[in-house]
């Protein structure tokens, strides 16, 4: 039955129900689009070693954190910060999560127009016949130096998103993700085994997982932790959001566990399909930009029986996935506006919609034959601050106010509930209180040395 809460807030229909949600924030463009790229221009499988690490000993124990602290308060970050300590400088937190959602949402639904135009490309039969990475190279070109196609794609996701924010929660995202989520992972791992099958291939998996430690520098050490809050919708609140829609009766570890889990898997496998069918097209495993995994794609897809089909429905499915984490970072910011606002969820999604329209709009021409926007290279630098340095800096201030100012002791009662033994618990508090904090502080220092 429905208590007091649950009409108030809206609550996940189950456990399971919440972690596929959570699970369809952080699975996205950041898993199959960021993450390949990331590796192509970072010294490869180094990258992917301490992405992982960055995954086990820090994303994991701020997802907790996260969703602990959501839960307990059953806030927005801004709220949620208030809740534990009002009149507090700290909001800022929440704050710095608003906007950095904001300008997520904004060259993010970019890329995610992009999914949504290759998958009418490919149903228009754009790539039939034989599929070079000279043809990949020459379609994406045209498509992104295209203003006005890139411009409806940006305007139908964000409008998309907005729409199903403002019908609220339950019946939003969750009926998304239950069936088209895992549809995606099976989806994946076929195209995976049929990338390793090609010939070739070797050279791909060489790079992907034959680490180069010679390749490793601050830079690697940045963008992999950088990827990994990225990957994980973590560090803007995103996770405080969800977290407070959480039953009292769940257990957060594991839910954590899962949704890191599944996450990370979605992304090794992205890897593993892009590596080998680059190596087999004949090109090095450090060129693409941000056009590598849609110039990779195609060829896989190519490769195999049926690829017209698979085609449609993978860039279908990566179309949704990327909108189940647009709605996720619009939910940040739109949340806030309701609770501490008193804004309507309509005028809320409307508002913060259209402003990230605008902002998009340079992104959306920072490719091909848009010189302005291409020599700032826009997108570039809004998922260059936005997506590492926002992101580590907002992990760091969670892990402080709730590991210092709230105190892991009072976390570790919310986490009690739902989990009584929290066996993890020294593991979880050395790296909320310590390395978690130290780490990316190092980081944070070392970024001058890195971007000069
Ligand atoms: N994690 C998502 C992805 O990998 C993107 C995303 C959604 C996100 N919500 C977020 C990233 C909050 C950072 C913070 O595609």
């Amino acid at each position: 039955m429905a208590s007091q809460e649950t009409i108030k807030r809206g609550t996940w229909g189950s456990k399971i129900a919440f972690i596929l949600a959570a699970a369809g924030s952080a699975i996205g463009l950041g898993n199959i689009w960021r993450f390949p790229t990331m590796v192509s221009q970072n010294g490869g499988a180094v990258f992917v070693l301490v992405y992982i690490l960055a995954v086990v000993l820090i994303g994991f124990t701020v997802m907790l954190t996260e969703l602990t602290l959501g839960r307990h308060t059953q806030k927005n970050p801004v709220g949620a910060i208030g809740y534990i300590k009002p009149r507090t400088p700290w909001k800022i937190i929440g704050y710095l999560g608003v906007i950095t959602g904001v300008c997520i949402l904004s060259f993010y639904s970019v890329v995610a127009g992009w999914a949504v135009g290759y998958m009418v490309k490919t149903a228009t039969g754009a790539f039939r016949g034989e599929v070079t990475s000279q043809l990949t190279d020459k379609i994406f070109t045209e498509f992104t130096s295209n203003p006005l196609q890139v411009l409806v794609l940006l305007f139908i996701i964000i409008g998309l998103t907005a729409f199903i924010i403002s019908k609220g929660v339950k019946g939003g995202i969750e009926r998304w993700t239950k069936v088209l989520m895992p549809l995606l992972f099976v989806l994946i791992i076929f195209l995976a085994i049929k990338a390793l099958t090609l010939p070739g291939a070797e050279k791909g998996i060489a790079f992907y997982l034959k680490p180069d430690f010679s390749k490793l520098n601050g830079t690697v050490i940045l963008f992999a932790l950088g990827q990994a809050f990225f990957s994980l919708s973590l560090g803007m609140g995103t996770m405080i959001t969800y977290g407070s829609y959480i039953s009292k009766s769940d257990n957060l570890v594991s839910s954590a566990g899962w949704v890191t889990f599944s996450d990370t898997i979605i992304a090794l496998l992205a890897g593993l399909i892009i590596f080998p069918t680059l190596a087999f097209s004949g090109q090095p495993g450090n060129i693409g930009g941000f056009g590598l995994v849609f110039k990779i794609f195609p060829i896989i897809l190519s490769q195999i029986p049926g690829g017209y089909i698979f085609g449609i429905l993978f860039f279908a499915l990566l179309s949704v996935a990327a909108l189940t984490s647009t709605i996720s970072l619009l939910e940040v910011p739109v949340a806030y506006l309701v609770d501490e606002r008193n804004w309507s969820r309509k005028k809320a999604a409307l508002a913060v919609g259209l402003f990230s329209f605008v902002l998009g709009i340079p992104s959306a021409l920072s490719f091909e034959g848009m010189k302005i926007f291409t020599k700032m290279d826009f997108l570039g630098k809004l998922n260059f601050i936005f997506g590492n340095i926002s992101l580590a800096v907002g992990a760091l201030l969670i892990c402080v106010f709730v590991g210092y100012v709230w105190g892991a002791k009072k976390a570790i009662q919310e986490i009690f509930s739902g989990n009584p033994k929290f066996k993890l618990r020294p593991l979880w508090v050395f790296s909320l209180k310590f390395l978690s904090p130290i780490a990316v502080i190092f980081i944070l220092i070392f970024i001058k040395k890195i971007t000069g």
